[in-house]
């Protein structure tokens, strides 16, 4: 078997937990991956330094071994806090709103991939497979090529594709989609940004695509572009669920929502999630079933993110006055219907919280995925499981049908999901829950990894 080199920019060494935090499903998918194969996981360490130095740092924990580089300062606020999350996150989240195009963040972001390249390239081996991640580093395979890498290497997207007529108001979006498609094996989460990345190809780069096959080929090479939609380590999820941490984390929220059924949201705090308009969810029930106020809390764990861009400063205190507005306007002496909490949670309390919580509400404007919705199914007890009311715009969607599929942007839509929810019948609830069970169970992060990499052991090697 080939040794796996995974590159992503977020890397889960244990000096920089809580940076990621316990909500961000990259670094904890890729974990796993890594277990199952030997091999090494590259990217940045979290620090920031004054000038790049490639110098790596070596870490070995849980059987898997990491290699991080420090990022310039500058770095920092042109690739990761510039081109790669104000340009290409809002963009491929479907925000042009928020997509900012600086020319320094484009130069920013092919320096720090160069850079990338370089100090990875004496880590790979003949046989090694690499297996790159993410918005933050398209070109990163291009730049290996272009040292003479010859290695299979396939790209992970856990984003969002946009539709091509979004895609194009990014100044050289052709260069960057070109740059792709130096990868032999390109994953997209669902079918949907899948066949919006196969309709730019073909518009706008005029590659010959072979919708049948996901063949995308240009300029003499061909790619293959195929859904991979990820998963949960289901078996070490639920075994958290088994600790005392867990079961006190869930003994904890029902002694103290006194008789209220709980209603759970977990998220980044990035606009994307589309917190804002969930609580104008929240607060059009409370108007519209005035009575039924009392039945409810609402709890909201957002810990903080990417703090150092306008955008997520503005969404976090859009968020805090709204809370305060319906909390102002709906709390008693003994009840406030929101609980808005800030920081983010181990897995064994997000376990124990999903279990408390008899509504799991997950509604991202747009998301790659969403693997909270599949923690949430996971979490719940089999006698007597709660009800997911999921966004149809997440990934998620497509294989969790079985939720309650609402528009995030309609408050109405939302209020009235969540009425369904609170008045549905046990046997519904099951009914539903074992059909989500069944596919979170089975499509888990070990068969994404294993799908992923059997698909990339089997294509030809694209340069010989
Ligand atoms: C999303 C992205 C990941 C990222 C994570 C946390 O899941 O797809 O690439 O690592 O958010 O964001 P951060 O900026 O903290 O790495």
């Amino acid at each position: 078997m080939s040794r796996l080199v995974v590159i992503s920019n977020r890397v889960d060494v244990p000096k920089a937990r809580g940076v990621a935090g316990a909500q961000g499903g990259l670094s904890g998918a890729l974990n796993s991956a890594l277990k199952q194969n030997r091999g090494i996981w590259f990217g940045w360490s979290g620090e920031d330094v004054e000038e790049f130095t490639g110098h790596l740092h070596f870490q070995r924990h849980d059987g898997v071994t990491t290699a991080t580089v420090d990022l310039a300062t500058q770095d920092v606020e042109e690739y990761y806090n510039g081109y790669a999350n104000s340009t290409l996150w809002p963009l491929f989240h479907y925000r042009i709103d928020l997509t900012e195009y600086e020319r320094e963040f484009g130069v920013g972001y092919e320096r720090v991939n160069e850079n990338f390249a370089s100090s990875v390239l004496p880590l790979i081996d003949q046989d090694d497979m690499v297996w790159v991640h993410d918005y933050h580093l398209i070109p990163l395979g291009e730049r290996l090529r272009s040292k003479g890498l010859k290695n299979r290497m396939g790209f992970f997207l856990h984003t969002p594709w946009p539709p091509t007529r979004l895609l194009v108001s990014l100044p050289f979006h052709e260069r960057l989609v070109d740059a792709m498609l130096h990868y032999d094996l390109i994953g997209f989460q669902c079918d949907e940004w899948l066949e919006s990345f196969l309709h730019y190809c073909r518009k706008e780069l005029g590659a010959d695509v072979n919708e049948q096959t996901g063949e995308v080929t240009l300029n003499g090479h061909t790619s293959i572009a195929r859904a991979y939609p990820i998963g949960i380590d289901y078996d070490h999820f639920m075994s958290k669920g088994e600790t005392g941490e867990a079961k006190q984390a869930q003994q904890r929220l029902l002694s103290s929502t006194r008789h209220r059924l709980a209603m759970i949201g977990v998220d980044r705090l990035d606009y994307s999630k589309g917190l804002p308009e969930r609580i104008d969810g929240i607060g059009r029930f409370f108007d519209t079933y005035p009575d039924r106020v009392r039945e409810l809390i609402y709890i909201q764990i957002a810990p903080p993110s990417r703090e150092g861009i306008g955008s997520y400063q503005d969404i976090r205190s859009l968020l805090e006055q709204k809370t305060g507005q319906i909390n102002g306007a709906r709390s008693e002496v003994d009840i406030v219907p929101i609980r808005y909490v800030n920081k983010g949670q181990s897995q064994e309390e997000l376990f124990g919280f999903y279990r408390a919580s008899k509504i799991g509400l997950v509604t991202p404007l747009r998301d790659g995925m969403n693997l909270v919705a599949k923690e949430y199914v996971a979490a719940q007890d089999p006698e007597d499981p709660g009800v997911l009311i999921l966004s149809r715009f997440a990934g998620a969607a497509q294989q969790l049908q079985d939720a309650l599929l609402v528009n995030p942007h309609s408050p109405d839509d939302v209020a009235h999901n969540i009425r369904i929810a609170l008045d549905m019948p046990l046997a519904e609830r099951k009914e539903r829950w074992e059909r989500m069970h069944q596919s979170v169970k089975e499509e888990n992060v070990q068969r994404w990894t294993q799908n992923f990499t059997n698909d990339l052991a089997a294509v030809a090697p694209s340069v010989q």
